[in-house]
């Protein structure tokens, strides 16, 4: 089992709505404050092609507000390798971007895209920083991201949590069979195993659970409750739903 399961809040959806106005609020750095205050293990925030979410300045601000570590979700560009290195957060997740799409979709091309990963993520990884690759639970990409000397991958949760919103009851157990099946043979390989996308209270529970995952992304639905309840209790009540699952 890995230890306590970690709490990434994402942010980025603090940053669409500031967007949405082209102003300053609401600030995404004072949702990191408040999210770190609030319990999170970690902030994750994606830096876009498109910069639809967070903004270069908000790197280095977020950087200075938080003292938990900072998982920099970026695309496999040069430009981003640039500015991760530029920034050294604690952790990379690489991601696949498409302009058209609403949100990450899906998970890397990894297996057939291995070589040219290998060689992008050597200096993250030189520089210290921990990269993560956001895959879907599909045996061959969870083997060709070890062969890319990933140490982490991010399994990705979209389908399951669309199949269980879609009432798909026996689709949705196949989605998440796979994702079990997909931790275990990540952690018999040696590879770190986080999970994120469109988890909610209702879908966190089987997920943390998995005793092979060691932090969870979380970011959309929380912010969504955050406009309910607060940003500090929707923390809360999800560490409340991790920790029950967990047991
Ligand atoms: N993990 C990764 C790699 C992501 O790209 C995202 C979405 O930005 C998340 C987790 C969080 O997904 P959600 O906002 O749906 O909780």
């Amino acid at each position: 089992m890995a230890d306590r399961l970690r709490l990434g809040v994402n942010i980025d959806h603090v940053a669409t709505l500031r967007n949405a106005r082209g102003g300053t609020l609401p600030d995404p750095v004072r949702a990191a404050r408040v999210a770190e205050a609030a319990g999170a293990d970690g902030i994750t925030a994606h830096l876009r092609e498109d910069r639809r979410h967070i903004r270069d300045a908000d790197v280095s601000a977020i950087l200075e507000a938080i003292t938990i570590p900072l998982n920099f979700e970026m695309a496999a560009t040069e430009e981003m390798r640039k500015i991760a290195l530029g920034h050294r957060p604690h952790a990379a997740c690489i991601v696949p971007e498409r302009r058209e799409e609403r949100t990450t979709e899906g998970g890397l091309e990894v297996a057939a895209d291995q070589n040219r990963l290998a060689t992008f993520i050597a200096p993250l990884s030189e520089a210290g920083i921990r990269v993560s690759l956001f895959i879907a639970a599909d045996p061959a990409q969870i083997a060709a991201a070890h062969r890319a000397g990933a140490p982490v991958i991010e399994l990705h949760t979209g389908a399951y949590c669309d199949l269980h919103a879609e009432g798909e009851t026996e689709a949705r157990d196949a989605e998440l069979a796979r994702l079990v099946d997909g931790a275990k043979r990540a952690a018999d390989l040696g590879l770190e195993v986080h999970m994120g996308h469109g988890l909610t209270y209702d879908t966190v529970g089987p997920i943390a659970a998995l005793p092979e995952v060691a932090e969870l992304n979380i970011g959309h639905f929380l912010m969504g409750e955050a406009l309910f309840v607060g940003l500090p209790a929707a923390i809360a009540e999800m560490r409340r739903a991790m920790d029950a699952a967990r047991g």
